[in-house]
């Protein structure tokens, strides 16, 4: 179990704080998503005692977990945030960020998104073509103002993680590649209506190893150099997320100390202000899935499956990226072991959870928990099948709070019509 300081055992049941999730799953029944309050709280002061040297600004990743408890959470801890639509800008200001710590990124802002990012007066918006920035500079002018922008330069830097969450190489839409940054400059010089404020990068996620935050730091301290050298002052430096969490405690994660420690010397002397935009490393390990088992069967070779009342509706990690989430029954006690596929109920084969993991034995009626389910999970959640998107609760030592309501079937159909 990753997470022992806010999730862990007492008299052989698993607990959230001070709370037993089994009486969590008793009242608000399942599947449901358990969010430890201080857990969140603990990673980002873990966060920001690491860069403390640093003249700097964490932008939480507001699309690794978008409820508002969530993100008041972290108002209230004073972050900033990173948001990649007008959807999570609304949640963002909801929750009470101020604009000034907002920062807009995403590949394919709308005219109506980068309107509502520019009246909201957030700290800048980041740009990753240079179509997008002749768009900013329409919408301002037609505003009649001018907008903070950041470039977000793709610095063609393979980092070592699943595929589908590596970012800054060349092969991948994102942001603007170093290589023709000196165009950029050249195009921005043309707008009246925008203000370049600074340049951003965005490697990945669950990035493990940190020479490729370095290599990729150095190419942007290059682009940097241009930006000067063209007379553009960069005012913030925004070093993007991706920092890891360990998911499995047999491949733990480095600590973020040693990412502080190698990406500290290089950006003391900046006299830019320095942004990070971590998600899953302050979320991803507060919140469990707890989920009952419905059935168990076994097929003719004896191989097991466990079917649970969760799926991919409520976690798509691991269809996605065959993503390894800790499984275990909330309640411990001698078993055996049995090895078994942990599937969902819903009409796919990739909806599963776990293929042929050995885990203590369940049976039909019980609450297993699966852990590590804080980042990319509930905001990944569905429909599909027409399943009801689940309860949330957050716990804060010994008090619990309903943070979002269990829908229902009414609210399913209720921008439907007939
Ligand atoms: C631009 C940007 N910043 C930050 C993040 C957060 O990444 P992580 O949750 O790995 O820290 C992402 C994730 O996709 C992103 O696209």
């Amino acid at each position: 179990m990753p997470t022992d300081d806010f999730f862990y055992y007492k008299k052989d049941q698993l607990y959230c704080e001070g709370i037993k999730v089994k009486d969590l799953a008793e009242e608000f029944g399942t599947p449901l998503y358990v969010t430890s309050k201080n857990a969140i709280i603990a990673q980002y002061r873990r966060f920001e005692k690491a860069f403390k040297p640093l003249n700097h600004l964490t932008c939480y990743s507001v699309k690794a977990n978008y409820n508002l408890s969530v993100l008041r959470t972290l108002v209230q801890e004073g972050s900033g945030f990173d948001v990649n639509s007008g959807g999570e800008l609304f949640r963002a200001l909801k929750a009470g960020a101020k604009p000034k710590k907002i920062i807009f990124a995403g590949v394919g802002k709308t005219k109506a998104e980068i309107e509502f990012a520019i009246k909201s007066k957030v700290l800048f918006q980041k740009v990753e073509s240079l179509s997008e920035l002749r768009v900013i500079d329409e919408v301002a002018k037609n505003l009649k103002t001018t907008a903070p922008i950041a470039l977000r330069i793709n610095p063609n830097v393979a980092a070592e993680t699943h595929p589908y969450i590596t970012t800054g190489n060349d092969e991948k839409k994102f942001g603007i590649d170093e290589m023709l940054a000196e165009d950029a400059f050249s195009e921005l010089a043309k707008h009246k209506h925008l203000k370049f404020v600074g340049l951003e990068m965005h490697i990945g996620s669950q990035i493990f190893d940190t020479q490729s935050y370095l290599e990729a730091l150095f190419k942007l301290l290059g682009v940097k150099a241009i930006a000067e050298s063209k007379g553009f002052t960069v005012k913030y430096l925004d070093i993007g997320g991706g920092f890891p969490i360990t998911y499995r405690t047999t491949q733990p994660a480095p600590d973020i100390e040693v990412f502080s420690e190698k990406l500290i010397p290089l950006l003391k002397n900046q006299s830019a202000q320095i942004l990070f935009e971590p998600g899953r490393f302050i979320v991803g390990n507060a919140s469990v899935i707890l989920t009952e088992v419905l059935y168990r069967k076994q097929n003719h070779r004896g191989k097991n499956f466990v079917i649970v009342d969760a799926a991919m509706t409520e976690l798509m990690r691991p269809m996605l990226y065959e993503a390894y989430h800790d499984i275990l029954p909330i309640e411990r006690k001698e078993r055996e072991i049995i090895i078994t596929d942990i599937v969902g109920g819903v009409c796919e084969t990739g909806d599963f959870f776990a293929l042929d993991r050995e885990i203590p034995e369940v049976k039909e009626g019980e609450h297993v928990a699966i852990f590590s389910a804080g980042a990319y999970g509930a905001v990944m959640s569905s429909n599909y099948n027409a399943r009801l998107k689940p309860a949330e609760v957050m716990v804060d030592g010994k008090k619990v709070k309903l943070i979002r309501k269990r829908e229902t079937y009414k609210q399913l159909i209720q921008n439907e019509v007939l």
